[in-house]
């Protein structure tokens, strides 16, 4: 796929992977649509953007907020007359410890992570239906097949969004040519594990690189680091007793909370 001339909305965008996905957007002569909570930093990018004869629209969207969600899709619509790809990648991640289990870590991990995504698709759908073209490419993660101890909250939230995702794949693409694409990073440098020391991190940057040549070559699922690729799919097909034996400080990781009971 060209990006030039395409219009490109981007959940996410001020900070991490979608900060990183606008910058090389802005080398492709697109036309952007930037989405998140802190519209003081949309307004610095799309500044940015600016200088550098981009054209660019921004608004406050918080994913919580179906509302926000439509404004944000209609603003894309209203000023560029059509959607060619929507790159979502808001999320969320809080650590879920057992030592003091609370159930608002998980329904806000669901609410941001799996619901957020699933409210711009309704209205994604919506125009892209009509268009009988576009893409739609949603960041889940990599781990997103086994549980992994103190990460339920965020995982059960994005195993959620990868269901999702691919039963809406096929049917989507043979009823109504709309690409859908799973974006499944592993470990990416970005102020979301500012705190978790993750080996084998690549630079948001790069990640970002790697998605936008997926989305380019309309791959289905686009994963990456390779070896945490392969380290991961490896372990989903552990056994249970040899998967529950795995070393839980190991998987839990460096930085996450110590919690006493
Ligand atoms: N970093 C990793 O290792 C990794 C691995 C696998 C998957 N992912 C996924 O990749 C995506 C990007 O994450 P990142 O690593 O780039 O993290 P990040 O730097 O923390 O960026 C997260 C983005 O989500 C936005 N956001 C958070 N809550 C929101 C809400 N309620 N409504 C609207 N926007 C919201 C934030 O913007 P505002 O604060 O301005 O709203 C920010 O732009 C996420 O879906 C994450 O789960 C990350």
């Amino acid at each position: 796929m060209d990006l030039k001339n395409k219009v490109i909305l981007i959940s996410g965008a001020s900070s991490g992977m979608g900060r990183e996905i606008v910058r090389i957007l802005s080398n492709e002569e697109c036309k952007l649509a930037l989405f998140s909570r802190r519209e003081k930093k949309l307004e610095e990018i799309s500044k940015e953007l600016k200088e550098n004869n981009i054209e660019s629209v921004y608004k406050k969207c918080d994913v919580k907020n179906r509302l926000e969600i439509k404004n944000a899709i209609d603003l894309t619509y209203e000023t560029y007359g059509k959607i060619d790809v929507a790159i979502l990648a808001a999320g969320i991640l809080i650590p879920n410890p057992l030592q003091n289990f609370d159930s608002n870590i998980i329904k806000d991990s669901i609410e941001v992570n799996f619901l957020g995504n699933v409210y711009f698709i309704e209205y994604l759908l919506n125009k892209m239906k009509s268009q009988k073209s576009g893409t739609i490419a949603v960041t889940s993660t990599l781990p997103d097949k086994r549980g992994v101890p103190g990460w339920g909250a965020y995982g059960a939230s994005k195993a959620a969004l990868s269901w999702f995702l691919e039963s809406l794949r096929a049917e989507a693409k043979q009823e109504y040519n709309i690409n859908i694409i799973t974006i499944k990073p592993g470990s990416v440098e970005t102020p979301m594990i500012g705190e978790y020391h993750r080996k084998g991190a690549i630079s948001a940057y790069k990640a970002a690189d790697i998605i936008i040549k997926g989305i380019k070559k309309e791959k289905k699922i686009i994963q990456f680091p390779f070896f945490q690729v392969l380290m991961i799919r490896t372990m989903d097909k552990f056994p249970n007793f040899v998967y529950d034996n795995l070393d839980i400080d190991l998987q839990k990781g460096d930085g996450y909370p110590k919690i006493k009971e």
